[in-house]
């Protein structure tokens, strides 16, 4: 193609306009999208490559100029103007953060107590001396005195550690630590500063004990009369110390009614470690930038850490490539999506969906939308008495017609775990497509897409320790890419002309506009600090707690427990006689429990237990038993009133 000449000397617009067109339409699909999502790749592409260019071009490297600069003699391994997520917080939280917890775990974990009579530590998996994470704490060497900023510094330099949010060792992330570790230890001995709180006068994070330490609490404040003393001591030694955990939760200091806030309404939404709250300043602070746009520095850290906190989502999840992870606003919109695109791609009147009887509005409101637009059969699989799926009724549901079955793997009002693995197993020998709705279970339990081999799969990142506002929809790379947009606008495109639009592969492609950056890259840090914790860990600790918690309970005669299922997870819903919902939510704020009362958005399921609404407290890791003896104990004073 030729172009005219103007009357200017300059080619003419529309035809030079035609051949840019006619460049983009011949490239191949991929292409140019400006990050490269291969896991195989360097994780931070896009910064390597603007270091690069501005290297090849005889750019003075601004790291020379830093009155930081690391030493010459220090060669860092490859360069990058990566500067994601190292926070001063994130500094200090290496040296007395979570990820301490596995370095002492042996000392105050017991393997004998794997075989207790009471079953509560049964399945636990987790292998004290090959920790999930890969970030050794240098600090906490098995009772070695508490390291120097400096030392720190150099030994991250010298052992080729990584901070936490790291994945190579490059020149700028060096200097980056040494200007931090300056920053943190003022930050950490500033009097005003909010975070110090009272009880340490050292530490920024409070994890220098060892969460799994023997818990010596006294065990004096049990009410009601079902648990002898062995007992009582069996459920109170239990190994990890929740205690430990709750301070790096700030909120959990706060005081309500002048009583310690007890957060019990985690199925509604989790609070936020500190580390987490770090990220997302540090952000708005040192990174703030649209991303996957600009070729400066900071589109470049913005980009990288976005980028990485996929990657985190996608090691969480165990998804095969990171272009299976599409960030959304939260597991509603992730379903919300699927309904949008595949939904109405690939259903037609006559065709059915198979939801289960437990599920919240989110899962059943889309695809009953759905139906009815387009003559589709929405089946219910029904429940027992306990709250448990009946797999037998769900067999008979499955025919030709299913197109797709979806279905919670832990009710948010009853609490039941679902046998997602064999719901899927059956959905996919139908033919049908399977979504799995994981908003109430990621957080108390390892969640593995390919074990589990859903088609898609929806979570949000305040249910898991995260930002409001963001949450990921996984889904099988080629399915994603056969799924039309969701939304359109830019990001999501390849090339737009006025007569054609060439979309990017997933996961851009259902990433349109300018997305929730800052609050994905905290999703990765929570992400971060659940992997340090160790979910399985979480999870064992999280079934004490919710036997502990329901053997008390069940005590109290005028208490209906709703949901008995035998595989359960962190929801106590119930009911107290002579009382309301609300008025027994109210009698728990007063003593600072925070609990959910209402339908918990999931009518259906507890209409088919016979009740329209409940209390719900719902547990997390950070909960103690003395959070649940405040709890229980307010219910037998309500209950001592009436009868
Ligand atoms: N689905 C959330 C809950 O269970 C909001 O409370």
């Amino acid at each position: 193609m030729s172009t005219n000449i103007n009357n200017n000397g300059l080619p003419n617009i529309d035809d030079l306009q035609n051949l840019a067109n006619e460049l983009f339409k011949a490239l191949p699909n991929e292409f140019p999208k400006e990050i490269s999502l291969s896991p195989d790749k360097a994780e931070h592409p896009r910064a390597t490559k603007i270091a690069e260019t501005i290297l090849q071009t005889g750019h003075v490297d601004p790291l020379d100029q830093h009155p930081l600069a690391i030493p010459s003699n220090v060669q860092p391994a490859q360069h990058s103007f990566s500067g994601f997520g190292v926070s001063p917080s994130v500094l200090n939280y290496g040296n007395t953060g979570a990820s301490a917890l596995y370095p002492n775990a042996g000392a105050g974990f017991d393997p004998q107590s794997k075989n207790s009579s009471s079953g509560v530590q049964e399945n636990h998996d987790l292998n004290i001396n090959d920790p999930h994470t890969g970030f050794h704490d240098i600090n906490l060497n098995n009772g070695s005195p508490q390291l120097s900023e400096e030392s720190i510094f150099s030994s991250l330099l010298l052992n080729n550690q990584y901070l936490p949010f790291q994945t190579q060792n490059s020149s700028f992330e060096i200097e980056l630590q040494a200007a931090l570790a300056s920053v943190d230890t003022q930050f950490k001995k500033r009097d005003d500063n909010p975070f110090n709180g009272n009880d340490s006068g050292a530490s920024y994070y409070f994890l220098e004990q060892n969460p799994f330490a023997f818990d010596r609490r006294s065990t004096d404040i049990v009410v009601g009369n079902s648990f002898d003393a062995k007992e009582i001591n069996l459920y109170k030694g239990h190994h990890f110390n929740a205690e430990l955990v709750k301070k790096d939760f700030p909120i959990l200091r706060e005081t309500v009614n002048g009583k310690p806030l007890v957060w019990f309404d985690n199925a509604a939404t989790t609070q936020k470690p500190q580390s987490v709250i770090d990220r997302i300043a540090y952000f708005y602070e040192h990174e703030n930038s649209n991303i996957h746009r600009a070729a400066h520095e900071l589109a470049a850290r913005a980009s990288d850490a976005y980028e990485a906190a996929r990657e985190k989502v996608k090691a969480f999840l165990n998804a095969s490539s990171v272009n299976e992870i599409v960030f959304v606003r939260g597991a509603t919109e992730g379903i919300n999506l699927v309904a949008s695109t595949w939904g109405e791609q690939n259903l037609n009147s006559g065709d059915e969906i198979i939801v289960s009887n437990l599920e919240h509005h989110a899962n059943i409101v889309p695809w009953k939308r759905l139906a009815d637009k387009k003559g589709l059969k929405l089946r219910v699989i029904p429940v027992d008495d306990d709250g448990q799926i009946l797999l037998d009724e769900y067999a008979k549901l499955l025919n030709s017609k299913t197109r797709l079955v979806a279905f919670t793997q832990v009710s948010n009002a009853l609490g039941t775990v679902t046998p997602a693995k064999k719901i899927v197993e059956m959905a996919h020998a139908a033919g049908a497509k399977v979504l799995i709705d994981g908003a109430q279970s990621v957080s108390h339990m390892k969640v593995d897409v390919q074990h589990l081999n859903p088609d898609w799969l929806v979570f949000s990142g305040h249910k898991l320790f995260g930002p409001t506002g963001i949450g990921a929809l996984y889904g099988k790379e080629d399915l994603l890419n056969e799924m039309q947009p969701y939304q359109s606008g830019g990001n999501m495109i390849q090339d737009v002309t006025f007569e054609e639009i060439k979309y990017h592969k997933a996961p851009n492609r259902f990433e349109a506009g300018t997305g929730n950056i800052a609050d994905a890259i905290g999703l990765g840090a929570a992400i971060d600090y659940v992997t340090k914790l160790g979910i399985e860990a979480i999870g064992q600790y999280e079934h004490y707690l919710l036997e502990y918690a329901t053997r008390l309970l069940k005590e109290i005669s005028g208490v209906r427990l709703i949901g008995t299922a035998k595989d359960k997870a962190s929801v106590l819903s119930f009911n107290l006689q002579g009382y309301s919902n609300d008025q027994v939510g109210q009698a728990l704020n007063k003593e600072g429990v925070a609990v959910r009362t209402g339908h918990h958005c999931a009518q259906p399921i507890l209409r088919r237990m016979g009740v329209e609404t409940t209390v719900r407290p719902s547990l997390a890791f950070y909960n103690t038993t003395q959070d649940v003896d405040t709890f229980i104990k307010t219910l037998w004073e309500l209950k001592k009133v009436k009868f």
